[in-house]
């Protein structure tokens, strides 16, 4: 037999297996790393985490990356040296975390890549006719796999637009193997640069089972402090935002976009929620200038709005809701006690007390798809209805 097939076939029989999980969203703040272990698939699923780290990326990163990001009109030369260079970057993450760690790598059995983000475009957001949904993560999966010598899962996205979905969120198969309780209603939030949630029903009801982007968690302002503040990349626990008081006529105006009255599921991005949507805003409410601490109040009142908006609009019906929230806006604190004002019935935590680190979680789910595609059985979830293809994803590269 094939050696690498070979490999796969022992790696699918094993009772578990050893996952290199990495994230990277549309912050552009740093590769999330978690080592840790997959046993069985599917609902079985079962989660150790032995190592975890969120490793900064340098400036001439995030600088080369934002040349490109969301951006339509870019340097097509530029996004080719990427694609390697963004492996070749994440490969040497891996190297040095394992490093540290003091971890063979020969004792990694998968490494479960998603790669950068660099342009996200479901047909709600180009409404192009001739085009269905798009989207395109670079850091190519061969490269990781030759560098480190470990089988790669990457490109996790493809597959499931492929079969009819938006490419995201991705979060629902492992929201549901990993936390899905008999008589709890959850909803697993994430707050990275987009926010979204699984709702996950406590009578464990498959096809009420649901993901979906609200709207901006911390692009906006996110893009905001980059732009008029030269040392600062976000609002660190909420510091500014706090000092401002929110400009209603502006909220509004922020609110009033085709994205919210679209149904659920649905998914977006700085392709929609950048420095123009809160220009084009500001303009149509009429506003000439607002101090930054005014502008950042108002910017963090319209991502928990809008949370808590698209929340209530799919828990209809659902009472004892038990909200467990992850992701870098967690840390916001001003972000935070908006969401739990608006909903004071609601119990409210991070996933940490359902035993996942919340700034690993995004990580661990990809660890989680990339088990599936090796190992999965039949028992996964999704139809078309919920917006989620019933698919295992990922493409496989071998090291050799
Ligand atoms: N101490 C803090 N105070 C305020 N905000 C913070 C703090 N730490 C992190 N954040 C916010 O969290 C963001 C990073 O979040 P995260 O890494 O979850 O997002 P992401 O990389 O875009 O991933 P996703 O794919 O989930 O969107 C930062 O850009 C920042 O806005
Ligand atoms: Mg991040």
């Amino acid at each position: 037999m094939n050696s690498n097939i070979k490999r796969l076939y022992e790696l699918s029989n094993k009772s578990h297996r050893r996952v290199i999980g990495l994230m990277s969203g549309t912050s552009i703040d740093g590769l999330d790393v978690v080592d840790c272990i997959c046993y069985g698939t599917g609902i079985d699923t079962k989660i150790e985490i032995l190592h975890f780290e969120t490793v900064a990326y340098q400036e001439d990163f995030k600088k080369e990356i934002k040349s490109i990001f969301s951006k339509r009109a870019v340097d097509l030369q530029k996004v080719c040296l990427l694609n390697s260079w963004v492996a070749e970057h994440h490969a040497n993450i891996i190297i040095d975390c394992l490093k540290k760690w003091k971890v063979e790598s020969d004792s990694i059995d998968l490494i479960a890549s998603h790669g950068q983000t660099i342009y996200h475009a479901p047909k709600n957001l180009h409404g192009l006719d001739n085009f269905s949904n798009a989207t395109l993560q670079i850091g190519d999966g061969d490269h990781l796999a030759v560098k480190t010598g470990i089988i790669t899962i990457s490109d996790f996205r493809q597959k499931h637009i492929a079969a009819g979905g938006e490419g995201a969120p991705l979060a629902v198969y492992g929201d549901y193997f990993l936390f899905s309780k008999k008589g709890e209603n959850r909803i697993l939030l994430n707050i990275g640069g987009i926010a979204n949630f699984t709702k996950l029903p406590g009578d464990l009801n498959r096809s009420e089972v649901l993901s979906t982007d609200t709207g901006p968690g911390n692009t906006l302002m996110d893009a905001y402090i980059q732009e008029n503040f030269e040392e600062k990349y976000f609002d660190d626990q909420s510091t500014i935002a706090s000092k401002g008081i929110i400009n209603e006529a502006l909220l509004t105006s922020l609110k009033k976009n085709i994205f919210f009255e679209k149904k659920f599921p649905k998914t977006t991005g700085p392709e929609l929620f950048n420095l123009s949507y809160i220009e084009e805003a500001k303009l149509a409410a009429g506003i000439p200038t607002l101090s930054h601490e005014d502008m950042m109040a108002t910017l963090n009142r319209f991502s928990a709005d809008t949370i808590v908006q698209a929340i209530i609009a799919c828990t209809k019906g659902w009472d004892d809701i038990k909200i467990y929230c992850s992701g870098g806006g967690i840390h916001n604190t001003l972000l935070i006690r908006n969401i739990q004002e608006q909903l004071p019935n609601v119990g409210f935590s991070t996933t940490e007390t359902i035993g996942i680190d919340p700034n690993a979680k995004e990580a661990v789910l990809f660890a989680v798809l990339a088990n599936e595609t090796v190992a999965g059985e039949n028992n996964s979830i999704g139809n078309m209805e919920t917006g989620h293809p019933l698919v295992k994803m990922g493409k496989i590269s071998f090291p050799n």
